[in-house]
This record gives structure tokens, C-alpha cells and sequence, in this order.
């Protein structure tokens, strides 16, 4: 037979009888499946050998240039976040890719400018061809994913928004980093996904005990199950596909340019006002708080030391019952501006209010893995905390007032759109 033959008497051999007797000719379906399955198999066993030659690579160069993709960074973590390695990085670019929703605001970025060293793109995660050409065009060695849909209380009154952000968001960032990461074999150093995670995917504590990083998941709000959900998804990429990642997990933040619908910026603002404290159910729900730049410190430690495939849990060791933390933001204010104009202390504005429907009742972090591992702690106690953020929050009434008034989201506008 004449070699030209040869395709067709394949196709032949390949044809077979279907269950009602039709002859099927071709590159069939019990040739195609194994062999896309044969493909793909081989493409992430080449995944996982490039990460795993990264890796080793991977050396405690952080002071030499990187590209660092942040997400989120005009929220209350990654703002304060932006602004730490805008100070302690000079030689990183940040690039940072916020799609400003209402916690989203470029006034907490004031001060720093566009450059060689920083870029602002307003934009989602969830934005595939967004994503694709970010990564193209800028080479990023590392993301710290902090964009989320990120209150409770909006997550029980409209949970739509947490599922797309932050679990459709985070596997939409995660595809775009092991596409790029993946075939590019000219990368000197290991690249490195960090998702921001929070203590709240380990559900309730009683009375005793702390989160460690093996309690199991137990979220129970779609907030926490949101973000349980992105968590499991970064982890499998590291199994699966061998993408460098890490997961911290993060108690209560609070400190400078947190949006005043989270506990304490909201008392602080109402007390201001004279208003109504609310309280929600009995003011005995404890959480674990952190002042927002030791959060960021332990990101950059995190960053620096942490071990790829690696869960690192962060926390203040300073538990609070809620009406406490309270009563400590009115009797600073009243020490620091002065009785109400009713000669009254603030404390009198405490109003309980019906709890938050499956409210959590304790949060509490055994953070002995970043501290013996990487030696991280927090540098800034409670009390000193609380007296820093007061008197930002003093010093900052018009950036309170403006996002009170909406008027925040304006300055996107005279920034960018009338350039
Ligand atoms: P935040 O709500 O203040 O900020 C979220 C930011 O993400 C905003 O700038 C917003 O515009 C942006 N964003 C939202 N959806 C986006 C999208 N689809 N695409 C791009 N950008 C988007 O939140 P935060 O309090 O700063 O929290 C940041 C991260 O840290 C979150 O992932 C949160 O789960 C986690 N965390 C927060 C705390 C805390 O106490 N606040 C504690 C532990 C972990
Ligand atoms: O634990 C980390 C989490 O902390 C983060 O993952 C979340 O993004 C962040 O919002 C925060 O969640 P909380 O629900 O703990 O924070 P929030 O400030 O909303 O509430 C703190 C506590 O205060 C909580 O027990 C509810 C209570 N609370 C809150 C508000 C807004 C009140 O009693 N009154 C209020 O008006």
C-alpha cells in the first residue's frame, strides 16, 4: 500500500460500531477522550515540576525588584498594606488592581503617586482578559489577594456579591497566575500567590480555646463560607498544580482608613455625632484584635519566609468582649474631646440592639506558627492601638465625613475620568 494511504486506513482501523449499529468512522471519542485526558495530565505534572524547580529556587532575594500585584488595595488592609511597602519596599512595583466598589476608596492611597513604582488599575478580578493582559504586560512575581466583599453584615442581606467576588474572583486571579506562571520558563525567581484570608472560616469558639492552623472549616456566615470556599480553592492549586501559594488567616483588624460600617469606626463616628451606640445582642461577643500595620508587618514576614503550600493563622492575643471596646472609644473620646454637649459621657449612647443572625460568639488565633516559623509579633498593644486609631479618626474627620457623605466616590472621577 502507498504510504499516502496510511492516515485513512488508520481512521478506519479507529471506526467502531455504535450501540444501534451506525459504523462510526474517525478520531473518535475512545481515542480523544484518553487522549485529552493524557494531555492534560502531562500538563500539570509540567506544572507542578516548574513549580517545584521555582521553589528551590526561591531565595531570600525580597530587597532585589519585584513586580507584586495587589488586590484591593484601596480597602482598609490593602491601602495600609500599599502604603507600608511604598515606605519598606522602595525598589517593589506595586501594581494595584481594585475595582473601588463602596469599601474601595483611592483617597486612602493619597500621597502616592504614579509611577515607575506604582500603578492603579480600576478593574475586577473576576475580569479574565483584564487579568491576562496585567500579567503579560507587567511580569508579576507575586499577588497579595486582599480584594473581597469583606462585612458580615452585607453578606446576610445580599450574599450574590461574595460568591462573585470572592470565590469566582479568587479562582478567576487564580487561573490567570498559573497560566501566565506556568510556561514561563525564563523566571529567575519562584513566583508567589498570598491570599489574605480571615479567622472567621473556623466558625465559633466557646468559652476556651484558640483557631489553630488545623481546626477545621466550620464558616457560618456567607461572608466566612465565601471566603472558606476561596481558601480550599488556593489550597488545591497548590496540590493540584504545584502554584506556590500561602493562606494567612487574620483576626480582627481595625486602625487608619477602615470604612465605618466595622465596629469600631462606626462607634467612633456616631459617638462623634451624639448618635446611637448599637450594640448587637448582649455586647459578649469577643473577637481578637489586631492593629491593621502588625497585620501588614506579618504579610510582608509572611512574604519574605513564609513556605510555599503553607497556612500561617495571624492574631493580636488580646480578646475583647464588644461592649468593652465600646465603652474603652467613648471614655477616650470624652478624655480626648470633651463630655457630650450635654455635659454627659458617651458611654450613655450604648444602646443594645437585636444580634446579628448567626452571630459568632468568640474568635481567637494561636498564632505559634508565625511566631516560632517566622518570628513575627505584634508590636502594638491594644490600648496603644486604639489611642493611635482615635486620634487618626480626629485628625481625619473629613475623610470620615467624606465617605459618611458618599462624596469619596467622586474623587475617582476628577482623578481619572476627566483627565
Ligand atoms: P475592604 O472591604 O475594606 O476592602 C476590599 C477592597 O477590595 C476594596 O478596595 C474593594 O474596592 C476591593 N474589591 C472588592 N471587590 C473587588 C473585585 N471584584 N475586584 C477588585 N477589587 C475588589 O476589606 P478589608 O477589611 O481591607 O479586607 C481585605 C481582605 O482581608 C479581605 O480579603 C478580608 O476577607 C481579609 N480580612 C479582613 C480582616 C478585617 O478585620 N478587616 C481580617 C482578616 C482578613
Ligand atoms: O475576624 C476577622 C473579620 O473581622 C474579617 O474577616 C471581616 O472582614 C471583618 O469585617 C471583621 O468581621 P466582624 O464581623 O468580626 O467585624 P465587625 O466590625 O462587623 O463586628 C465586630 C463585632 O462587633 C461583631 O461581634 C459584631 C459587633 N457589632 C458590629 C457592628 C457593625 C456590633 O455590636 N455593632 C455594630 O454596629
Amino acid at each position: 500500500m502507498h504510504p499516502c494511504w496510511c492516515p485513512l486506513f488508520f481512521r478506519r482501523l479507529l471506526s467502531f460500531t455504535t450501540e444501534n449499529g451506525f459504523v462510526r468512522e474517525g478520531w473518535s471519542v475512545p481515542l480523544l477522550a484518553p487522549a485529552l485526558f493524557v494531555h492534560s495530565v502531562m500538563r500539570i505534572e509540567k506544572d507542578r515540576f516548574f513549580f517545584r524547580e521555582c521553589n528551590k529556587k526561591r531565595q531570600k532575594d525580597m530587597d532585589n525588584q519585584k513586580t507584586v500585584l495587589v488586590t484591593g488595595g484601596c480597602g482598609f488592609i490593602g491601602a495600609n498594606f500599599v502604603r507600608l511597602l511604598n515606605q519598606e519596599k522602595r525598589s517593589w512595583r506595586l501594581i494595584n488592581l481594585d475595582k473601588l466598589t463602596y469599601a474601595g476608596n483611592l483617597q486612602n492611597l493619597a500621597g502616592i503617586e504614579e509611577g515607575e513604582n506604582y500603578r492603579f488599575v480600576k478593574g475586577d478580578i473576576g475580569d479574565v482578559v483584564l487579568l491576562e493582559s496585567l500579567f503579560t504586560e507587567e511580569r508579576i512575581d507575586i499577588v497579595v489577594h486582599f480584594a473581597a466583599e469583606s462585612h458580615v453584615d452585607r453578606s446576610i442581606t445580599g450574599p450574590a456579591d461574595f460568591i462573585r467576588t470572592n470565590i469566582v474572583g479568587t479562582f478567576t486571579l487564580l487561573e490567570a497566575a498559573r497560566n501566565a506562571w506556568m510556561d514561563d520558563s525564563s523566571r529567575v525567581d519562584a513566583p508567589l500567590f498570598l491570599h489574605v484570608s480571615t479567622d472567621e472560616v473556623y466558625g465559633s469558639l466557646g468559652e476556651t480555646g484558640f483557631f489553630s492552623e488545623t481546626t477545621p472549616f466550620d464558616p457560618r456566615s456567607p461572608y466566612s463560607a465565601s471566603k472558606a470556599s476561596s481558601d480550599h480553592l488556593v489550597s488545591a492549586y497548590y496540590h493540584t498544580y504545584g502554584l506556590p501559594t500561602i493562606i494567612t488567616n487574620c483576626s480582627n483588624n481595625y486602625g487608619p482608613y477602615q470604612f465605618p460600617e466595622k465596629l469600631i469606626p462606626l462607634i467612633f463616628n456616631n459617638a462623634m455625632q451624639g448618635k446611637k451606640l448599637p450594640v448587637y445582642g448582649d455586647g459578649k461577643n469577643i473577637r481578637d484584635w489586631l492593629y491593621v500595620v502588625d497585620h501588614c508587618q506579618a504579610i510582608v514576614a509572611v512574604l519574605e519566609k513564609g513556605r510555599p503550600g503553607r497556612r500561617y493563622n495571624i492574631g493580636g492575643n488580646n480578646e475583647k468582649q464588644n461592649k468593652d471596646v465600646v465603652r474603652l472609644i467613648c471614655d477616650t473620646l470624652d478624655r480626648k474631646v470633651g463630655l457630650l454637649p450635654n455635659g454627659r459621657p458617651r458611654t450613655e449612647l450604648i444602646t443594645f440592639v437585636s444580634d446579628r443572625l448567626g452571630h459568632d460568639r468568640r474568635y481567637a488565633i494561636d498564632a505559634t506558627r508565625i511566631s516560632e516559623e517566622l518570628g513575627w509579633q505584634p508590636a502594638i498593644s491594644f490600648e496603644k492601638g486604639i489611642e493611635k486609631t482615635i486620634d487618626w479618626y480626629l485628625d481625619n474627620r473629613e475623610w470620615v465625613a467624606a465617605v459618611v457623605d458618599g462624596s469619596y466616590r467622586d474623587y475617582y472621577r476628577d482623578m481619572y475620568e476627566n483627565r
